[in-house]
């Protein structure tokens, strides 16, 4: 229900006009404005925390606006570097105009990337629904043949993940590894949370092994406490990967692997558009609905 509703330009319309869910949208998002996203980047860092700023918006259908996130993004990296914060930030493809045209999309992309290259920073181009995912890779190889400091990130939950892998981990492209945020098919998708978890597990030791700096995304804590086993047991070192995580989500797990000596990135989205990424964060775990609606009461008293 919440990713079909996620796709509902009405309904995001609606939702992001309701004032009642600003306060539940905040725990995820870190506000509507840049100075707000480095302030979070900024507290995120005082906590001995590294960030990748993502400027919310997806699915763009006009080529104006494509140009317009571009431009949002170089400004972003430019805010980064005279804050001297993390220089990371996360993009997707539908957002830089993938829809509206394959070459406006590299073409923006790849002003990105140029920024980023010119101030010392990196660029991950999230992974979109499956459709996406070949052009995702393809233009990802063709940016660093001239920007390298351009990275992917791969889904667990499909099925042509392994091979991936294996060609980005030739190819030297850091991975960021996740389970997979959208509703796939059961050809191209593995349909239980068992198959996912194993799939994610293999992925993960693979690239802890020989990856380029791979960076393990999720708040699953049991694979999390398996990858840090792994690392000790074969000896390799905090500084050859990291942890990461959305904004507001385990916070306490965040915290732990610091404590701990581990690298962890923190995922800050912001922006207006925050209504696709909000529903897909409802629908990983539908027990937040209730758990944010008691927070707005309880707020509103
Ligand atoms: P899982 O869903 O099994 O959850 C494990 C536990 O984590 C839950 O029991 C709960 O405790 C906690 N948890 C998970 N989601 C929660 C939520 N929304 N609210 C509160 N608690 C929650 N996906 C994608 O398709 N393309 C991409 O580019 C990215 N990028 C990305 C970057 C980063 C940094 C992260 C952490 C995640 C992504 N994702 C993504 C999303 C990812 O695919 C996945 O949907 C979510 O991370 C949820 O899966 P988990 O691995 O956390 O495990």
């Amino acid at each position: 229900f919440f990713i079909r509703a996620s796709h509902r330009p009405s309904l995001g319309r609606l939702a992001t006009a309701l004032p009642i869910t600003r306060p539940m949208v905040r725990r995820f998002v870190a506000g509507e404005t840049l100075a707000e996203a480095l302030d979070a980047c900024d507290r995120l860092r005082a906590a001995s925390m590294h960030t990748t700023l993502d400027i919310l918006g997806e699915s763009v259908t006009s080529a104006a606006a494509a140009r317009e996130a571009a431009t949002r993004y170089v400004d972003t990296l430019d805010a980064l570097a005279q804050r001297g914060l993390d220089g990371n930030v996360s993009l997707k493809l539908t957002q830089m105009g993938l829809d509206v045209d394959p070459a406006l999309c590299r073409e923006n992309v790849g002003r990105v990337a140029a920024r980023a290259a010119e101030v010392g920073a990196f660029v991950r181009v999230d992974m979109e629904d499956s459709p996406k995912t070949e052009a995702t890779l393809a233009l990802v190889r063709e940016l660093r043949a001239t920007t390298p400091e351009v990275g992917a990130v791969i889904q667990s939950y499909l099925r042509r993940s392994a091979d991936d892998v294996e060609r980005l981990i030739a190819e030297g492209t850091r991975v960021r590894l996740c389970k997979g945020a959208y509703d796939e098919p059961a050809g191209v998708a593995f349909p239980t949370k068992g198959e996912v978890d194993a799939s994610y597990r293999r992925l993960m030791e693979r690239l802890l092994r020989d990856g380029a700096y791979p960076a393990l995304a999720t708040h699953d804590e049991a694979l999390i406490v398996e990858a840090e086993a792994f690392a000790r047991r074969e000896r390799i070192e905090p500084s050859r990967f990291e942890f990461q995580m959305l904004y507001g989500i385990r916070r306490d797990l965040q915290a732990r692997l610091v404590r701990e000596g581990w690298n962890v990135r923190v995922y800050v989205p912001y922006g207006r558009e925050w209504y696709p990424y909000f529903m897909r964060r409802l629908a990983e775990r539908p027990a937040n609905v209730l758990f944010l609606l008691r927070s707005v009461v309880r707020e509103g008293r």
